[in-house]
């Protein structure tokens, strides 16, 4: 068990399908969990992200850096993945508090990829996840600044926690959301 203390147990999430969706544009795209042997694919988004590091340090702007983060990420983290064919456009990842009953949510979306639904529907799927595996909150640190970020997670009922200047806490409690609204 990764986290002390946590009543979250990993090996009991199961790995389902993709969902086909289809974005702003009128492509298709897939979303799901994230695998083992996503690794790669996973590294080749970030690699080639850009800005690198987009928000708050993230992602790291050192590849070797990067590599670690992401390696950490997917350990201790709940991923989920947007593709189109075989590559990798979108991550988004819930790390669980040591309680077991809240998380951090972090969300990137390939720049080539943005302003699609893309970021919309990962998040959609990581609070459904999270709801299902008993998580109560969910939380996150944002710019204020970073105006799409905000506008994202304010669709998705996330409301300010705090009023630091340059980066707010927002949180959501998913026992309030609906089937509709995530
Ligand atoms: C933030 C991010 C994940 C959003 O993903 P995305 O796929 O572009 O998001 P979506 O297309 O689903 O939604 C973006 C929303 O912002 C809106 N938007 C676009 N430009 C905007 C602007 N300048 N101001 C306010 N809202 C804006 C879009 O209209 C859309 O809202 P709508 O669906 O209600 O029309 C993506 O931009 C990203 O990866 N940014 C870099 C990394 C980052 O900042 N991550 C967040 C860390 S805090």
């Amino acid at each position: 068990m990764i986290f002390k203390g946590s009543s979250f147990d990993l090996k009991s999430f199961m790995y389902p399908g993709q969902i086909e969706k289809i974005d702003k544009s009128g492509r298709s795209f897939a979303i799901g969990i994230c695998r083992g042997d996503d690794y790669l694919c996973l590294l080749e988004m970030y690699l080639h992200f850009s800005p690198r590091p987009a928000s708050q340090g993230l992602p790291p702007e050192d590849p070797q850096v990067c590599q670690s983060w992401l390696k950490n990420l997917l350990e201790i983290g709940i991923n989920l993945l947007a593709r189109r064919g075989d590559r990798v456009i979108g991550h988004a990842a819930l790390i669980p508090d040591p309680n077991g009953k809240s998380g951090e949510f972090v969300i990137f979306v390939d720049q080539n990829n943005r302003n699609l639904g893309i970021g919309t529907e990962l998040t959609r799927l990581t609070l459904e996840r999270s709801k299902q595996l008993g998580f109560e909150s969910v939380w996150l640190t944002v710019p204020p600044t970073n105006f799409i970020a905000v506008k994202l997670y304010k669709k998705f009922g996330f409301e300010y926690l705090d009023s630091d200047p340059y980066e707010r806490v927002m949180t959501v409690r998913l026992r309030s959301l609906i089937p509709a609204e995530i």
